[in-house]
Order: structure tokens, then C-alpha cells, then sequence
């Protein structure tokens, strides 16, 4: 039978949060892709490394001339269902070919965090996406947002504020899970006056 390569969701980025069946796969691969950040946390000794950066066709190459010989996996940070490259290995390799181990995503961690509930919630990620936040925040009573070292918590909220939405109550993750963490909770107000660093995600709630 025909080797699949396994897509394993890395968490948010603290070891502790990887799944068991997801480092028991890892353990097992001979070769290991996955972008530096998540990888820096796991113990991949001794395994080849290939590393996702700006080279989206060379990891599509590499894993299409091993995966066949070898046990090949793929670390995705979060869920790799949730905003991240799923879709684009679908496209190359179709759903048959992968198998997918879930992970903890950075927003699902966040909520548990806050202690909110997130069945009730939108989602969107502002990384490199045409996304309307102010249509999507007047409309949904609790929204989790991804962002990007573009698309800021603080430019996020002076989006919103500039729209005129001011009784929301904005939770920022900071460097989830890491020893770093930072959490803050403020108005849109507040949060349009941090500078923020790092990752970041956001639960953005009606009412302050
Ligand atoms: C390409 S998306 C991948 C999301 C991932 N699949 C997930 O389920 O969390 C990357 C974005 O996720 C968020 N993110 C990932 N890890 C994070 C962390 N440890 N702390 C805060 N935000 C994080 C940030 O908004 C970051 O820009």
C-alpha cells in the first residue's frame, strides 16, 4: 500500500499542547516539514528537516519526491484545517493521499483562555485576505480573528473605531502558549493604543 503523508497539527506552539498521536507520528516520520517556529519546539533529532518559508512550490516538490519511500510528515501550527495549508497540499496531492492529525488552534486555545465558549462564534483571519472586520464585527456578537504582521491588533481596532465601534470587549493573545504569553483585555479604545509584537490573535465581544 501506498505510503500517505500524515498533516499533523503542531498547537500554538508550547510542546505541551501537541496532541499524543500527533508526536507519536512525528517520532515515527523519517523526514519532517514544517515551517521553523513549530519545529524549534519539537524534538526532531536525527530526522531530514525541510523547512516551509516563502518556497511554497519547493515543499510540494520535496514531499512529492519522498513521501513515496519514506514516512513524511507535515507539521501545520494549530489545526492544519483551521487557516492553515491543507488546502494547498488538497490541491497537489487530493484528500486520499493525507492523512490528518488534528491540533489545538491558536484561537481554540485563546478561548479556553478567557473562558469563553466558541461554538457560538465567527471566524476570519486577516493574513492576506480581502476581509471586511467591521461588516463581520457588527454582525456577529463574538468573532475570533488571525492576524498578520500587517494587520496588527492595534490597526484592527483603529479599523473598527474608525467605523465607530466602541462597546466591544477585545481579548488579545499574545504569543500563545509560550512563556511569553501575554493576554490583554481592554476596549477598542485600549487595544487601538498598544504596539503590538509577536502573534497575535483576537476574541472581539460585544458589550464592555
Ligand atoms: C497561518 S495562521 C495559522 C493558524 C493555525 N492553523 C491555527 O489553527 O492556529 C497564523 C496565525 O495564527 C495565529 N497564531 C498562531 N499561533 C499563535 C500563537 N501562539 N499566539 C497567537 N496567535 C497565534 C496568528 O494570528 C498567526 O498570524
Amino acid at each position: 500500500m501506498m505510503n500517505k503523508i500524515y498533516v499533523v497539527g503542531g498547537g500554538p506552539g508550547n510542546i505541551d499542547y501537541i496532541i499524543p498521536i500527533a508526536m507519536k507520528k512525528i517520532k515515527e516520520a523519517d523526514i519532517v516539514v514544517g515551517g521553523k517556529r513549530i519545529l524549534d519546539s519539537i524534538d526532531i533529532k536525527g530526522k531530514e528537516i525541510f523547512i516551509i518559508k516563502n518556497n511554497l512550490n519547493d515543499v510540494i516538490e520535496f514531499i512529492k519526491k519522498n513521501y513515496i519511500d519514506k514516512k513524511l510528515v507535515v507539521i501545520l501550527s494549530g489545526d492544519p484545517g483551521f487557516y492553515g495549508m491543507l488546502e494547498y497540499l488538497k490541491r497537489y496531492f487530493g484528500k486520499e493521499m493525507l492523512d490528518v492529525i488534528p491540533g489545538i488552534s491558536s484561537i481554540q486555545y485563546l478561548f479556553s483562555k478567557i473562558g469563553e465558549s466558541w461554538n457560538d462564534s465567527f471566524f476570519c483571519s486577516l493574513h492576506g485576505r480581502d476581509v471586511d472586520i467591521v461588516d463581520i464585527v457588527k454582525k456577529n456578537r463574538k468573532v475570533g480573528v488571525l492576524m498578520d504582521n500587517k494587520m496588527k491588533p492595534e490597526i484592527v481596532a483603529q479599523i473598527l473605531l474608525d467605523a465607530g465601534i466602541k462597546e466591544k470587549t477585545i481579548y488579545l493573545g499574545q504569543d500563545l502558549s509560550y512563556e511569553n504569553e501575554k493576554i490583554i483585555v481592554g476596549t477598542v479604545i485600549d487595544i487601538s493604543k498598544i504596539t503590538s509584537d509577536g502573534l497575535s490573535a483576537m476574541v472581539i465581544i460585544d458589550g464592555v
